[in-house]
């Protein structure tokens, strides 16, 4: 077998442009350096600890139940034992961002694409594209919980269906996952907690995300969300709170979008910053230091 590559981003005169891979490759557990396993324990040992009380129960019971600590960078083939038999699930190794259309069929066979290789030390804080602690850490403890696990599929399924239907039930799309499986929170009992693994594998958006007086918090409402621009290069202005997962799944799951797609064919994207009349607030975000360029 060849060597795997680890594809990143490219600078180029136009700035930052992505790179696609569709290569599934085994994880080269092998070729992990002392200093790749030490990034992952740092990183492991510090979200652990920040997210405490600040992430799902869901979340922090998987991770014990997955035996993920900060020895060592997991063994792909150790978590998918243990995934197999809880969801169905089992985690693929790539070597880099995969082709929306290819993601989206990974997703609808529940095959969870994970980066194989890690960022570096000097990278702890910040990484613009999803590395090994973002795929693993982040995403998969989620894939153990049995109606996530299904909506993540469903996603992948309605991924390859919209693709049919053209660019905007595509973008209509990738906000739902954006403010769901990326950066959504949920109620609880206890109060606010996140679920999203683009909140779970950052320090700085774990607590700003809860803590800050800055974000809109606002109710999920699945066309609300598909009509709603989001940043990708700070931190969310809005965070959409789901109240469980059953919620998101018949939010999400149950309908056929296709008419909703049509409904909101040709409708004006609503800014990261904007609360809506209608909007269920939990807080509205003093927007503080938010700048107006940028959304996505
Ligand atoms: N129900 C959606 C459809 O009809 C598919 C979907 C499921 C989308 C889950 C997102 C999340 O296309
Ligand atoms: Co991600």
């Amino acid at each position: 077998m060849t060597e795997p590559r680890r594809v990143e981003h490219q600078m180029t005169d136009k700035g930052y442009v992505p790179v696609y891979t569709t290569a599934v490759i085994a994880q080269p557990w092998s070729q992990y350096s002392a200093a790749d396993h030490a990034v992952w324990g740092q990183l492991f040992r510090r979200q652990r600890e920040i997210l405490r009380d600040r992430a799902c129960p869901e979340f922090l019971a998987s991770i014990d139940a997955l035996g993920m600590g900060d020895a060592q960078i997991p063994k792909f083939d150790d978590i998918n034992r243990l995934l197999l038999e809880a969801t169905g699930w089992k985690l693929i190794a790539v070597e880099g961002l995969l082709p929306e259309l290819t993601f989206f069929e990974h997703l609808a066979a529940r095959e969870f694409p994970v980066t194989w290789w890690i960022r570096r030390a000097d990278q702890i804080d910040y990484i613009a594209e999803p590395d090994l602690f973002h795929d693993l850490f982040g995403h998969v403890p989620l894939l153990m919980n049995p109606v996530f696990a299904d909506y993540m599929q469903a996603y992948g399924a309605g991924g390859v269906r919209a693709s049919t239907f053209g660019n905007e039930p595509l973008a209509n799309l990738t906000r739902l996952y954006w403010y769901t499986v990326e950066f959504g929170l949920i109620n609880t009992p206890q109060g606010l907690r996140i679920y999203g693994a683009g909140i779970l594998s950052s320090k700085g958006e774990s607590i700003h995300c809860l803590e800050s007086e800055v974000p809109n918090r606002i109710g999920f409402d699945v066309q609300r969300v598909m009509q709603t621009r989001y940043r990708i290069d700070s931190f969310q202005k809005t965070y959409f709170v789901i109240d469980g997962f059953e919620q998101l799944f018949q939010a999400t799951v149950d309908p056929d979008f296709g008419p909703i797609y049509y409904r909101m064919k040709g409708a004006e994207p609503i800014p990261a910053a904007t609360v809506l009349d209608s909007d269920r607030v939990f807080q509205r975000g003093s927007g503080t230091g938010w700048s107006n360029d940028g959304d996505v």
